[in-house]
């Protein structure tokens, strides 16, 4: 597959769907993107590519078999990228139906979809497609302070609904390749951030409300430990896996950058204090300690060996992702202000409202 190719992206209207697009684009490639547009995506994160022949967008639900046979019968793509998911831990605990639905439904029609095309197909298209299923690593559970990263022979172990959900999505790819022989690849990401996040995840919220000078609200102590990778990081490390990954094969993606939930906010914190210094006083006046997740896992680290064999590695240094992160939320008001509508705002209330009052 060449970076000219066209391929099938799924949830390419959402936080890491939107930067793999863009880079792909810009890489000279072509790009059919199905998308709900759920309340995580958003068009408007791709009005850069308006009327750019290398992309169409669709808004349809990848749970749709009609439309998603449709799509490649018109356009006959080389590949599917699949991140279309349902994705908020916190979510899927208030409402996990929707997670079933998109994350176990959803991928299953996706690969039974793929399996129709691919056994129409004729040689070299037969050999050369790729069914590439985007994961993550809390598929593994959660591990102790002193456990070594999770590897990609590691039991499954989910502990909450997003996390079985994605795990059973998990399941259902490696039986579509040992059963049908179906080409897949599937990578495990450690937790993203970087531009374009929906702002109800750890990072984007802080800085937001860091900036409205409201509640930063650390759940239980602050010392659960995630392994952050920039976005573009892992939009790399899918192309290498769409290259060089051995069919069948899962590939764990990870930042080699553990961090406390409370470190990450100090750090947002002291680089708001020196952007946009708030007159009443440090940023860090506002953490607030408030009652835990559900089920929190305590810890995530990737072993990423595997894929640092493909030629792949992180680039970005976690204290220079983080700034150039808080210079984007900083930059892009007019997009903040259009996301957090009131589906955003009721979101929080039905969150943190019973949390902080406690
Ligand atoms: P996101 O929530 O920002 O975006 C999800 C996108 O999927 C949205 O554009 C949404 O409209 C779309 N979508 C939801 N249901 C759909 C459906 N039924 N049909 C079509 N489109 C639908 O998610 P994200 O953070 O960009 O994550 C993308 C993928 O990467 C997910 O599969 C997620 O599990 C995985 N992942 C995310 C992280 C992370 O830190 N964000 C880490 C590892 C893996
Ligand atoms: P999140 O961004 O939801 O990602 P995930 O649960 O998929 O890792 O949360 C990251 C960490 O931050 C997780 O340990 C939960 C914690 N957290 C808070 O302490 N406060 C918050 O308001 C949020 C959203 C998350």
């Amino acid at each position: 597959m060449t970076a000219r190719s066209c391929i099938l992206v799924t949830g390419g209207a959402g936080f890491i769907g939107t930067n793999f697009v863009l880079q792909w684009v810009e890489r000279g490639g072509t790009i059919v993107n199905l998308d709900l547009e759920t309340y995580a995506g958003n068009p408007e994160n791709l009005v850069s590519l308006t009327g750019s022949p290398q992309h169409t967008l669709v808004h349809g639900d990848i749970a749709d078999a009609a439309l998603v046979s449709l799509l490649f019968r018109e356009h006959r793509p080389q590949a599917i990228v699949h991140f279309a998911a349902e994705t908020h831990v916190d979510r899927s605990i208030a409402e996990p139906d929707t997670f079933i639905r998109t994350n176990v439904c959803g991928t299953f029609t996706l690969l039974e979809q793929a399996r129709q095309y691919w056994s129409s197909l004729r040689e070299p298209e037969r050999s050369t497609f790729r069914f590439l299923h985007v994961s993550t690593d809390e598929v593994y559970g959660s591990l102790s302070p002193d456990d070594p990263p999770f590897v990609e022979e590691q039991a499954f172990a989910p502990n909450s609904p997003y996390a079985a959900s994605k795990a059973a999505a998990d399941h259902l790819v490696r039986a579509w390749f040992h059963t049908y022989g179906l080409p897949t690849l599937t990578t495990n990401c450690s937790n993203n951030y970087g531009p374009f996040q929906f702002p109800e995840k750890l990072i984007p919220l802080m800085i937001l409300n860091a900036l409205a000078g409201t509640p930063l609200p650390i759940y239980g102590d602050g010392g659960n430990v995630r392994d952050w990778l920039f976005v573009s990081d892992h939009c790399a490390a899918i192309r290498t896996v769409l290259a060089k990954g051995q069919l069948g094969e899962t590939y764990n993606i990870g930042g080699n950058s553990e961090r406390t939930n409370l470190e990450i906010v100090r750090m947002i914190c002291l680089i708001l204090d020196e952007l946009r210094p708030d007159p009443v006083g440090a940023h860090d006046r506002l953490i607030t300690f408030v009652p835990d997740r559900p089920g929190h896992d305590r810890r995530y680290a990737m072993d990423a060996r595997k894929i640092a064999r493909l030629g792949w590695q992180p680039s970005v240094r976690f204290e220079d992702g983080l700034r150039s992160t808080v210079e984007w939320y900083l930059n892009h008001a007019p997009w903040v202000d259009r996301v957090r509508t009131g589906a955003y705002r009721d979101w929080i209330r039905q969150n943190y409202d019973e949390r902080i009052s406690r």
